[in-house]
């Protein structure tokens, strides 16, 4: 799993590497599955409930789950939010990382920062023993500090042979719910991802049957990391020096 993590953490990084304005989403694309196979890996989303791509590209206001495409060329102040799985020897690495485009407004320059913060933080609560809910709780917290809205609709994961295992892993804090009482153990590796938009915590699925975008059309960010719980703290797997 650290290799799965690594290889799909290298592709992040050399795709991230490629956002400019005038590059289009279906480049970065091209360039996560070459970096994949030429590790001897393959893309995991692709064909996964029918994807249609290697990798998710998305723009702006797109939540997760954007498609790329030739026709849409990244400009000046966008934002990108690059998301990418790759399956190695049977076992899958996922992340995903939000990146302006050139200079961006500083309200996007906000997002950016809670949002990966909030999952940084979300990472540093990450120990054997500690119930799940904390983890979520974290991440809506680092939120709400600077009114962000919090997407509910979509979760991290646990994460293995699938991409999608048990446990869910949401950003927003329920503690009723079975999930919420879970405590981590050693062995558990999950992925964490907190969505955070600019406006409301409202969502909402274009009809393509993918795209998902904030209903208030505000921007929208998500980071993403695949966590290992060991006996004595945590470590992140897609890392990549
Ligand atoms: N990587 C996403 C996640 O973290 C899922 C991608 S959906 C796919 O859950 F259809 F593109 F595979
Ligand atoms: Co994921």
């Amino acid at each position: 799993m650290r290799e799965a993590g690594r290889i799909a953490a290298e592709a992040l990084h050399r795709v991230g590497e490629m956002v400019r304005p005038g590059v289009s989403t279906l480049d970065l694309d091209r360039e996560a599955e070459k970096v994949i196979r030429s590790r001897g890996a393959t893309c995991e989303f692709r064909g996964y409930h029918g994807y249609p791509a290697n990798i998710c590209t998305s723009v702006n206001e797109v939540v997760v789950h954007g498609i790329p495409s030739a026709d849409r060329i990244l400009k000046e102040g966008d934002i990108v939010g690059i998301d990418i799985g790759a399956r190695y020897r049977g076992f899958v690495g996922d992340n995903a990382r939000t990146f302006p485009v050139g200079e961006v407004p500083p309200e996007a320059r906000r997002l950016l920062r809670a949002t990966e913060e909030s999952l940084m933080e979300a990472i540093d609560t990450v120990s054997p023993g500690v119930h799940l809910w904390k983890v979520s709780e974290t991440v809506e917290n680092r939120a709400r500090r600077d009114r962000f809205g919090v997407v509910r609709e979509y979760a991290g994961h646990g994460i293995g042979t699938r991409m999608h295992e048990e446990p869910q892993v949401p950003n927003y804090v329920d503690r009723g719910s079975r999930h919420g009482r879970l405590t981590l153990e050693p062995g558990f590796v999950i992925c964490i991802e907190p969505m955070l938009n600019a406006g409301g915590d409202e969502v909402e699925v274009l009809d393509d049957g993918w795209t998902v975008v904030t209903k208030d059309r505000s921007l929208s960010a998500h980071f993403e990391h695949m966590v290992a719980v060991l006996a004595d703290g945590c470590e992140v797997l897609t890392t990549y020096p």
